[in-house]
């Protein structure tokens, strides 16, 4: 089976001539805040204008968000076009990526001829099926970030679901400056957490010389298809970010819509409640199933083991789609191997939709 990546609904739905339930593709399942589709609304006749080159309706709100000054801020179509500029404005002849982790680090340095050097910084607990940093984590990626220009961490860890601890984080970026190499913070997925702010480098991205973090909106707010994200760090990057990037890159709906997302806390507040719920439920119902261990996640996707005899992700991936159900296929995903599938944590209905289907196909 060809390599199944997060978000290709519209591709399988083509090839399996069916509509199927996307648990592929990690985002809120309580679809956008009300609020977006009245702002849409609201601008569809602008569409007749380009958009404002600078973004500046949507930096000053997220200025106001994060209470930071927005020449430290840039806008992108996506978190994905700002990774896809990172390796050219940051001059990077290499970089190390931690794996297992999201592809799309390795495609956006290899777009540019960047070498990418892996360390498996992951490492499975014997008997335990689970993903953890290895004890010696720190000295493991800084002895092998010496030799590197840039160290790429997701946080929380796509697929995994790793979350770190900040003064970790903060020990990697004093060592990261010590040794002048760049870290690059993709935080896509931290809002999913329930007090993202203590976890977060945002503020400190504004002061280093060495760190950008990377925020993506289109997970946490149901919004891939619109395509928006950010970066925050130091301001010659920023400006050089810029320079690199395509004109009018953020659409005008994806511009006007930043400040209805960001304010609604209620939005926040029962989206955080409610997929953790779902996540525990998920996890626990799908420890029952025999032959699947789930990786206790963090956020809203979880990582599974396949343990039953003569099944691979590959496999149960194509019978699923036969089933009307796309799940995330993790065997081609460096440091993970042929056992490994993501699923998303969606509404109790969908969520049960998927155990039953799993049980069934995992029975035939
Ligand atoms: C860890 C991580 N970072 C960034 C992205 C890209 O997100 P966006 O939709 O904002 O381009 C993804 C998408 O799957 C992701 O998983």
């Amino acid at each position: 089976m060809q390599d199944i990546h997060g978000g290709n609904i519209w591709r399988w739905q083509e090839t399996s001539n069916r509509n199927l339930l996307d648990f592929s593709a990690s985002i809120n399942p309580l679809g956008p805040p009300q609020g977006v589709f009245r702002v849409i609304t609201e601008n569809l006749s602008n569409l007749i204008h380009y958009p404002d080159p600078e973004n500046r309706k949507a930096c000053q709100a997220l200025s106001e968000y994060h209470g930071i000054d927005p020449s430290h801020i840039i806008f992108g179509n996506g978190a994905m076009e700002l990774l896809y500029l990172l390796p050219r404005a940051l001059l990077l002849q290499n970089a190390l990526i931690p794996v297992p982790t999201f592809s799309g680090y390795e495609k956006a340095l290899l777009h540019h001829a960047v070498q990418p050097k892996f360390i498996n910084w992951w490492v499975r607990e014997e008997g335990k099926g689970d993903y953890l940093p290895s004890p010696f984590s720190l000295a493991l990626l800084s002895s092998a970030a010496r030799e590197v220009q840039g160290v790429f961490i997701c946080h929380p860890n796509n697929p995994t679901g790793e979350v770190l601890e900040k003064r970790f984080l903060l020990n990697l970026l004093d060592f990261c400056e010590e040794q002048k190499i760049w870290l690059i913070l993709d935080e896509a997925f931290i809002d999913f957490l329930d007090q993202p702010n203590t976890y977060s480098l945002i503020q400190e991205a504004v002061f280093s010389t060495r760190l950008v973090v990377i925020r993506s909106l289109t997970k946490f707010f149901a919004l891939p298809g619109l395509r928006l994200g950010y970066g925050v760090g130091p301001q010659s990057i920023v400006q050089r970010l810029k320079q690199a990037q395509t004109p009018w890159s953020v659409n005008v709906l994806a511009q006007q819509i930043v400040n209805e997302i960001l304010r609604d806390e209620v939005y926040a507040r029962d989206s955080r409640r409610f997929i953790q719920s779902e996540r525990v439920f998920l996890l626990n119902a799908l420890s029952e199933i025999e032959g699947i261990q789930p990786v206790s996640g963090s956020v809203n996707f979880l990582l599974c083991r396949l343990t039953r005899s003569g099944w691979t992700s590959p496999q149960l991936t194509t019978k699923l789609i036969q089933s009307g159900i796309l799940i995330r296929d993790c065997s081609t995903l460096r440091g993970l191997n042929e056992q490994y599938f993501r699923i998303a944590v969606r509404t109790r209905e969908e969520n049960r939709k998927l155990l039953s289907t799993l049980q069934e196909v995992l029975s035939e």
